[in-house]
């Protein structure tokens, strides 16, 4: 039996809550509930749209592998920022999602944000 997981999602006043299998990463759960975690480069690690806050316990996610380290520098442990799409669920965990970086008009018109496959 796979271990399950509660991830909430959370930005400004609105929610996002689902369970996931132990190993998820943040970015496929982000999009099985719709939550506005976006992604220009469908989750190789390239682009940093994806960058998440995490709100407690970060032990609830994956160590941040090499490819991550070198988006995000060796900060990540103070500024509680992670990558959705390198970081795999392993208990239960609170996430904020960060505003994407790009004018989303612009994304968008370009067919640049648009759900995982
Ligand atoms: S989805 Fe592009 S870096 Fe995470």
């Amino acid at each position: 039996m796979t271990t399950r997981h509660r991830v909430t999602f959370v930005q400004g006043e609105q929610r996002w809550e689902l369970e996931v299998d132990d190993g998820e990463t943040l970015l496929r759960a982000a999009h099985a509930c719709e939550a506005p975690v976006h992604t220009l480069c469908n989750g190789i690690g390239a682009c940093v749209q994806c960058k998440v806050r995490v709100h407690g316990d970060m032990a609830a996610l994956s160590v941040p592998n090499h490819l991550e380290r070198d988006r995000l520098g060796n900060i990540f442990h103070l500024t509680q920022e992670r990558l959705a799409c390198q970081s795999k669920v392993h208990g239960d965990v609170t996430v904020e999602a960060l505003p994407v970086r790009l004018p989303k008009k612009k994304a968008q018109a370009a067919g640049m944000l648009r759900p995982l496959r």
